[in-house]
């Protein structure tokens, strides 16, 4: 499959400390100096748009927290050919920013919530702000982006039950609430391998209190995700099973840290890196030859390769 999709990671910084997401024995963040600034990054994009990829998703860290990130979205925005910019936050800063953002031209947003409750956001996150959060959800959807989804981690034990209340919500907002199976990258999330709770078990909780989800026809947007509707609803629930259902064949996406380096696979490592070629001011025929050989080698990589399990999601966004 061709790859036509970046997710770039802007910062290793979080404002949350997620159980699945970033290692709370890390001693520090990312040097200033170490991170691509934002001239970089948008010449690294234009490479990565020349190299074929028509969507740009902004991810962190928390991608927010990046300084003038509005800017930087105007600036991302006006590369000829890329066809679509979007961003997944954890929410907390957008009740400011989903209106700017909007304006500078962002076409999308992923909202991450995994639970409603004030206890519960305080356990998974290790901090408050669920008010918050639900604020930024509001913004999003009152600033006119053509979707807003929100993605949800299910852990047995912690929010499982939780399954219905979220799915709720699509039946009053036009919301697309995508529940992600829980995957471990590195040594940590390994941990909570016994808390996946796969997507059957979730449907059926759904289906037990909401009546049927009724299967909405695949379209290219869904990435890779189902979807689904309950009768009547205005918004849509999706389903992506990375644990319980294989999709590497059907992956269009390459990933770039803040700091130039790029990992063709979730579960590969980082094989390239465009910082040094950024910094010696290279010609744009380097940048093309370094992402054709990053593009070639996805391939090698699949689902639980051997070289898994030292992912930081928390430095490359998922
Ligand atoms: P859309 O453009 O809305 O389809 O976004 P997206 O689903 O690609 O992006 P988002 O940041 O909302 O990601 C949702 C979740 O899907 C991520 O957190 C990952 O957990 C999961 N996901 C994304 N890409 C991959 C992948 O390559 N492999 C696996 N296993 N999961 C992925
Ligand atoms: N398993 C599943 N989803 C994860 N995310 C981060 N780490 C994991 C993991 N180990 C999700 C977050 C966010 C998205 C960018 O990635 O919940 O929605």
């Amino acid at each position: 499959m061709a790859v036509d999709y970046l997710r770039l990671s802007l910062t290793d910084r979080c404002n949350l400390n997620c159980v699945y997401c970033t290692p709370r024995e890390k001693s520090g963040y990312l040097k200033h100096e170490d991170l691509l600034r934002h001239e970089e990054l948008a010449r690294a994009a234009a490479a990565f748009v020349r190299a074929g990829v028509k969507k740009i998703r902004l991810t962190g860290g928390e991608p927010l927290l990046r300084k003038n990130v509005v800017g930087l979205v105007k600036m991302l925005k006006a590369i000829p050919g890329l066809k679509e910019l979007a961003l997944t936050t954890n929410g907390l800063l957008l009740a400011d920013l989903a209106g700017p953002l909007r304006e500078a031209g962002l076409d999308r947003v992923n909202v991450s919530l995994d639970t409603l409750k004030k206890d519960v956001f305080r356990k998974i996150t290790g901090g408050a702000g669920l008010d918050k959060v639900r604020s930024g959800i509001a913004a999003a959807l009152s600033a006119g982006f053509a979707e807003v989804k929100l993605n949800v981690v299910l852990m047995k034990g912690v929010n499982d039950a939780e399954a219905a209340a979220f799915a709720r919500l699509s039946l009053k907002l036009p919301l697309n609430v995508r529940f992600i199976e829980f995957y471990p990258t590195n040594e940590r999330s390994s941990r909570l391998k016994g808390a996946l709770v796969t997507t059957a078990d979730t449907k059926r909780r759904i289906e037990e209190e909401l009546g049927p989800l009724q299967r909405v026809p695949a379209s290219a947007a869904d990435g890779p995700a189902s979807v689904y509707k309950l009768r009547g609803a205005d918004g849509k629930i999706g389903f992506i099973s990375g644990r319980s259902d294989y999709f590497c064949g059907a992956c269009n996406r390459v990933r770039m840290d803040c700091t130039g380096r790029i990992y063709p696979c979730l579960f590969s490592p980082a094989t390239h890196s465009l910082r040094d070629l950024l910094r010696a001011a290279a010609p744009d025929a380097a940048l093309d030859d370094c992402l054709q050989k990053a593009f070639l080698v996805k391939s090698r990589y699949k689902k639980d390769s051997p070289t898994a399990g030292n992912i930081e999601m928390s430095s490359l966004g998922g």
